[in-house]
């Protein structure tokens, strides 16, 4: 029989087996990953009560997500203490043992065992700390203490978007042997993959593998390039003569790779980078590789793999109604399937670096991707300009290191962006972006960099490679047909600059209607869904005819959360989204893009939501991938209209009757008949109803 004891010692073996959530994944021979995200004890650092409710909580996490959907400007910026417990088991006596965070939003420190094991500031990027040192056997606690309260010396300092306290990106405990691939160097794979010089004949590549290595007896490293087959392409070892050796680089010569082209073609080699000793795997690192080179001519635009290749998509939030920026895999696939639909070949990660999973996702799905650090400046908003600050040009720099180390082998990022929407007034920057700008073209001289402006055509124009605007003609400023005249401005006033249009977008509500195009206020509640769509509609039609854009990013693909607004249908939400910001609706100019770059079948009523009217005399909109569209209404056959370049097919002057009006309207794509149906109802002919 077991005594009390005994049970009491096996519950308590139990407890801690699940605290270290026992199932390790097995990245591969040699390094163990232990996901570290459930159970962590949650509680506010302003609570010093002994007894104080602690909290259950999973990560990814935030304290924000609930709050900031009722709205409040003021939301928590504060400090808050995680705890958790590790399970040092026996058998790890000789190994090294490593804690990765992903994300802590924003400042944190690490104790272990309530000593101060190390910091990290900004809650963007990833960070490792090691603990071998620091852990006794069995059980340890960690306690990672989280501000999201602003300082003046961590970005960003300004930005139409919150800043979610917490541990909002996964955790995970790594176990070494001894030595191994570094992982250590600003949160990165510790390994680096630079495509040399690359065709479609034959590509060069270095594999950089970063070591840390305490005994180099026996010591090799091999690095094997497999293809999508997972059949060797070529492989190489090298012997590791020298403790101090803390870098190995490897060449490949690739006879006439396969390319990795895109949405079309989004081909991946693997590169596989094993520690050896005595020829036995004692850690490996899994990088993707995807071979490609690109260029950008400011009048002809985007190149890749020296064919002309039109960049366009969306800027992206991570941030999900109810959720915050603490999202799962899920949510991430969910955007991608959006961007996907959508038909968009690019993505821009604003406004900073964004969820592992995401970049892989991009990798995997062929979607360009420019990514950025959160320098954000205040925009069209009030607020301090730069005011030159060496702890936050520090933070900037290291962030930037951070950005480009780990995330260097995705074949998907293009571009790093510097900055968005600096000023000049205060202090100049100026003189700091193009030290920033150094620092990108030093890290990684295979990328191009790039920034956001909202300001005059020649501000900013000589300090990145590639150049953007955000833009809002029709929306806080203008009609949207400014729009190609401005573009043709710049152009001319700089030839020698590849311009983008890093953001451009207009805000509504799939709720809020009107029958006749009216500009409506920015900062007022009524936004209607009509008027994005026509915004969308008519910026497109001028993109399309300007391939000096190099790339053109609708803002934004989903509403966002966002404190300081209180406009739309409710407060603290940017409505510019494509979709809302539960994801739930897609509004009409989803549809229209989808339209214009998904070549799938596709036929959708636009202003279809539009169902209460008080006109007689209305249009009918269709967006379609069909050339043309048959259109019934009350059943009665009106006629057949042709699509535009836009992929629009419009019916004018139509007369609906009183009451409940059926609009159906079919086409076809081939032997696929599509067919959108919608009713509206409308209520007194002639009598506009009050829409506001
Ligand atoms: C800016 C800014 C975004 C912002 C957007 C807007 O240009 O870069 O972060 O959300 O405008 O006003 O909607």
């Amino acid at each position: 029989m077991q005594s009390k004891n005994t049970n009491l010692i096996s519950l308590f073996i139990f407890i801690m087996a699940i605290s270290i959530k026992a199932v390790a994944t097995p990245i591969n021979p040699g390094r163990q990953s232990f996901p570290l995200n459930s159970k962590w004890q949650f509680y506010f650092a302003y609570n010093f009560e002994q007894n104080i409710q602690k909290e259950n909580v999973d990560v990814p996490h935030t304290w924000n997500a609930a709050e900031v959907l009722k709205g409040v400007a003021d939301y928590n910026r504060t400090a808050a203490v995680y705890e958790n417990t590790i399970d040092v088991k026996p058998e790890w006596k000789n190994k090294r043992l490593f804690l990765y965070f992903e994300g802590v939003n924003s400042v944190a420190n690490i104790l272990l065992n309530h000593k101060f094991l190390g910091d990290h500031i900004g809650g963007y990027t990833g960070f490792c700390l090691e603990i071998t040192d620091d852990v006794k056997p069995g059980e340890n606690s960690i306690t990672v203490q989280v501000s999201n309260a602003y300082r003046l010396d961590v970005i960003p300092l300004h930005g139409d978007f919150n800043v979610y306290g917490g541990i909002h990106r996964p955790v995970s405990l790594i176990v070494t042997g001894n030595d191994c691939i570094s992982p250590l160097d600003y949160g990165s794979s510790g390994v680096y993959i630079t495509q040399k010089k690359v065709s479609h004949q034959s590509a060069e590549v270095e594999v950089a593998s970063k070591l840390s290595i305490k005994n180099t007896v026996g010591l090799s490293l091999k690095t094997t390039i497999y293809d999508q087959k997972n059949k060797i392409i070529s492989s190489k070892v090298s012997g590791i003569e020298n403790a101090d050796t803390k870098e190995i680089k490897q060449s490949f010569e690739l006879d006439k790779p396969h390319l990795w082209q895109g949405r079309s073609d989004p081909y991946l080699y693997t590169v596989e980078i094993s520690l050896l000793k005595d020829k036995k795997v004692i850690d490996q690192v899994v990088q993707p590789l995807g071979l490609r080179y690109f260029n950008v001519d400011p009048d002809k635009g985007f190149f890749l793999n020296g064919k002309y290749f039109d960049l366009y998509g969306v800027g992206r939030h991570e941030d999900v109604s109810g959720k915050g920026s603490a999202l799962q895999n899920s949510d991430h696939d969910r955007d991608m399937e959006l961007i996907k639909e959508l038909g968009a070949t690019a993505v821009r990660l604003t406004h900073y670096p964004q969820n592992r999973h995401f970049y892989d996702l991009c990798d995997q799905n062929g979607i360009v991707v420019w990514s950025e650090i959160p320098f954000v400046g205040p925009g069209g908003y009030s607020g301090t300009g730069y005011v030159k600050n060496g702890n936050l040009e520090d933070n900037a720099r290291t962030m930037l290191t951070e950005l480009i180390r780990q995330n260097y082998n995705h074949p998907a990022i293009c571009f790093w962006g510097i900055f968005n929407e600096l000023k000049l007034d205060y202090d100049d920057p100026q003189p700091f972006i193009r030290e920033l700008n150094a620092l990108a073209k030093k890290e990684d001289p295979g990328r191009l960099t790039t920034l956001a402006s909202n300001l005059g055509t020649r501000e900013f124009s000589d300090l990145t490679d590639l150049m953007g605007w955000n833009q809002y003609f029709g929306w806080y400023d203008g009609y949207f047909d400014e729009v190609g005249a401005w573009a043709d401005k710049v152009h001319g006033e700089l030839p020698q600059k590849s311009i983008a249009v890093s953001e451009y977008g207009a805000g509504a509500s799939p709720f809020k209607h009107m029958e006749v195009l009216e500009k409506p206020s920015p900062k007022g509640r009524f936004h209607p869904e009509e008027w994005q769509t026509a915004f969308h509609e008519q910026h497109w039609a001028a993109f399309k005819k300007r391939p000096f854009i190099w790339g053109k990013f609708i803002w934004v693909l989903a509403d966002f959360g966002s404190s300081i607004r209180t406009e739309g249908d409710k407060n603290a939400i940017n409505d510019k989204g494509l979709v809302t910001y539960d994801r739930g609706i897609k509004k009409d100019a989803f549809y229209f893009y989808k339209a214009n770059w998904n070549p799938e079948p596709m036929l959708y009523i636009a202003e279809k939501r539009n169902i209460e009217r008080s006109r007689s005399l209305t249009h009918v909109k269709v967006f379609s991938t069909a050339n043309s569209a048959k259109l019934w209404v009350n059943g009665v056959f009106i006629s057949e209209e042709k699509a535009n370049d836009l992929h629009i097919i419009q019916w004018d002057n139509l007369k609906l009757s009183d009451g409940i009006n059926h609009i159906e309207v079919s086409g076809g794509r081939g032997k696929l008949k599509l067919i959108d149906q919608c009713d509206w109802n409308l209520r007194s002919a002639d009598k506009p109803k009050p829409i506001r």
